[in-house]
């Protein structure tokens, strides 16, 4: 059996009993004003983190999620945008469609400003996605990619690239693992498709996503996500997992190579009321500039004792350099 019919089987049979905790963390629930969450999608939230920013949701995007689940963030979603069809959402899986119907019925009886039709759920294959080019906002999948060895994680974010419009973004949440996974781990296709012994380091997972096109990328948050010790798991070392919080633009490629925002800032305190690099980039006198990486790798080059620049902190929220 292929690992991606192992993953199959997994999600039906978590579609058809939910399984609170399967793969997700205790993440905080959202509901906004006016918004209810039925019961049911939060016993299948089956995700780690959130894909849900509002400040990518401006303007009543056009919205594409891959890899459903019981729908809540689908929901989260359709909450932004209200409109018919306005959010498409693709799984694989027979059974989990079936199941995030019934949950949209539920919360359209919960949401007096929710109707299902917001949804437009498709039977289809992250690898081969029933998406049109360029015709998509906004576009986000939640604890799917990690599942995908390399050369499938290839072709889904490459999917997700062909379908974005020029300067759309990917927004995703999966877990990532800094430590190196013996085989036995990697090659077990259930772990794998629970969502635990397929991460990447982050490093490797936003080279794949720079790889693929994209020009710009977020690290919107890292938090912890699960613990595999040699007791429960095959392996002789304690290893932790996290998982992280990640938007990446469909915006060119600069020449000078990708924009990687990791919660880095710059503060310049020196005499003058500012320091302009002549590049685009202005410190005002000790006002924190949050700068990719890049950026802040050309301002410690230039070796002064009146800038300082912060470490990553895994939290970008917005107003950066590039
Ligand atoms: C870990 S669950 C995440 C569900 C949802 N994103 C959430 O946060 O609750 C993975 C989802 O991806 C679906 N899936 C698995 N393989 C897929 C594939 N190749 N293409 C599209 N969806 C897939 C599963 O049926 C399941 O709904």
């Amino acid at each position: 059996m292929s690992y991606h019919e192992t993953t199959q089987n997994v999600y039906k049979e978590a579609a058809l009993t939910p399984d609170i905790g399967l793969c997700c963390t205790t993440n905080p629930i959202w509901e906004l004003p006016g918004l209810k969450i039925p019961k049911i999608m939060q016993e299948m939230n089956y995700g780690c983190g959130s894909t849900v920013h509002p400040r990518d949701l401006a303007n009543n995007p056009k919205m594409l999620y891959v890899g459903v689940g019981g729908g809540m963030e689908l929901l989260q979603f359709a909450y932004f945008n209200r409109q018919k069809g306005g959010v498409v959402g693709i799984d694989v899986v027979d059974e989990m469609l079936e199941a995030s119907r019934k949950n949209f019925k539920e919360a359209e009886a919960q949401n007096p400003w929710f109707k299902s039709e917001f949804v437009d759920l498709k039977k289809g294959d992250a690898l081969n996605l029933p998406v049109e080019d360029n015709s998509i906002d906004v576009a986000a999948q939640n604890c799917l990619f990690n599942i995908f060895k390399t050369d499938d994680l290839k072709k889904a974010i490459s999917e997700m690239y062909r379908v974005l419009k020029p300067h759309g973004r990917l927004v995703m949440s999966d877990p990532t693992c800094e430590q190196p996974m013996n085989d036995t781990l990697r090659n077990d296709d259930r772990l794998r498709a629970l969502c635990l012994s397929g991460s990447l380091p982050i490093k490797e997972y936003v080279k794949m996503l720079t790889d693929a096109g994209f020009g710009t990328i977020e690290i919107r948050a890292r938090k912890p996500y699960r613990i595999l010790d040699p007791k429960h798991y095959p392996t002789d070392e304690l290893i932790y997992i996290e998982s992280i919080e990640v938007a990446a633009i469909k915006d060119p490629m600069p020449e000078d190579g990708p924009c990687i925002f990791t919660g880095k800032a710059a503060i310049y305190y020196g005499e003058d009321d500012y320091f302009d690099d002549n590049k685009g980039h202005v410190l005002l006198q000790n006002q924190p500039l949050a700068v990719c990486d890049k950026t802040a790798g050309a301002l410690a080059a230039l070796h002064r004792d009146d800038i300082f620049i912060s470490p990553s902190t895994y939290h970008y929220d917005g107003g950066g350099c590039c």
